[in-house]
């Protein structure tokens, strides 16, 4: 992990910042970014996306504060501007929020690119979408690569860094300092995947979840009771591989094979058919609406960061079991 020194000085090389959308994700880059003393200039097309944005920073503040950050005044250092050239001209390092339209993403890159400072680097946080995809109008990109946080990104520590074919690695190692130095935790995907890794993983998991409220086995709030009280519990501390790894006995993952390979590789290929139709969709949000739906979504938040803070804060209080702090 970067000393508070070291990460000022690679903050130090990024002071002007500029967020493309500031919807879910940008406004929440946003607040993390203005808490690490950044200048942030926001360049969204909506009407009220000031109202907006300045909202945001309100709710999101008292998870700075829990996290140790400045939290108070964040928008002293805050501007927008809805001309994309005048946003883009004196930025250090671009984080583009918009939407998850390859052809957007695409023609956002190459409009800007004549532009923007050529030292800038260019980020998106786009879920599923490569970069050599959304580079491909470009004259230049080894500027440009992923960087998809897990919502909320003020929060959620991970950054999955994803290089495109014509990515600069000086850039990778730029966006993992850059990302290191707001206390994250890149990981850098060795190949483009659509979806890239953590999404994925949800994706398989939602596939099974739809697929047991699909055939009654359990209601939407039980499937997420059994979760967190079981895999979910288990994730925070060691991840799948590791955690069959010490289900193994003695021998680890190879006596897990020894014991579960063959019945495993036999499940791995009766993938279950689930259809998401609109019936089925329908069952999820009525049983969502008669249990944790209740709650207001802005509570739902609230009562989520501060469990995730408490996580946190209690796994980075623990040895790892190489003897480093944790996160
Ligand atoms: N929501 C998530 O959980 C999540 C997680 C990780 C990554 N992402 C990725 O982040 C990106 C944004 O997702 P989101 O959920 O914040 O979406 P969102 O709809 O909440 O926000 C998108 C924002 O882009 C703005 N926008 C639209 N056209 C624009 C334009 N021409 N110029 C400037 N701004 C424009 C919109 O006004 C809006 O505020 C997507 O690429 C998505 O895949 C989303």
């Amino acid at each position: 992990m970067a000393s508070t020194k070291d990460s000022a000085v690679v903050l130090g090389r990024y002071s002007n910042i500029c967020v493309i959308g500031a919807g879910v994700i940008g406004a929440s880059w946003t607040a993390l970014f203005l808490a690490h003393g950044l200048n942030v200039v926001v360049n969204d097309l909506q009407p009220d996306i000031e109202t907006m944005v300045k909202a945001a920073l309100l709710k999101i503040a008292p998870t700075l504060h829990a996290l140790g950050l400045p939290h108070q005044s964040l928008d002293r250092n805050l501007r927008f501007e809805t001309d994309l050239d005048r946003a883009v001209a004196t930025a250090d390092l671009v984080q583009e929020n918009g939407p998850e339209r390859p052809e957007w993403k695409q023609q956002l890159w190459a409009r800007i690119e004549p532009v923007v400072p050529k030292h800038a680097l260019l980020l998106s946080s786009s879920s599923a979408r490569p970069a050599t995809e959304q580079g491909r109008e470009m004259k230049d990109a080894s500027r440009l690569l992923v960087g998809h946080p897990f919502n909320p990104p003020h929060l959620i520590p991970l950054v999955e860094v994803v290089p495109g074919e014509r990515t600069d690695p000086k850039a990778v190692e730029e966006a993992l300092a850059f990302y290191e130095a707001l206390g994250k935790v890149p990981r850098v995907l060795k190949k483009e995947i659509q979806g890239f890794v953590a999404n994925r993983l949800q994706r398989a998991i939602m596939r099974e979840a739809c697929y047991l409220v699909q055939e009654g086995v359990v209601t939407v709030d039980e499937l997420d009771d059994i979760v967190t009280s079981s895999i979910g519990l288990r994730w925070a501390v060691n991840g799948p591989f590791s955690s069959f790894h010490m289900g193994g006995g003695p021998k680890g993952l190879e006596s897990f094979f020894q014991h579960l390979g063959k019945n495993m590789a036999a499940s791995f290929k009766v993938i279950p058919s689930v259809e998401l139709d609109e019936k089925l969709q329908r069952r999820i949000v009525e049983q969502a609406a008669a249990s944790f739906g209740r709650t207001p979504i802005p509570e739902m938040e609230r009562k989520r960061d501060d469990a995730q803070v408490a996580l946190l804060r209690t796994l980075s209080s623990l040895p790892a079991p190489d003897g480093e702090s944790r996160l």
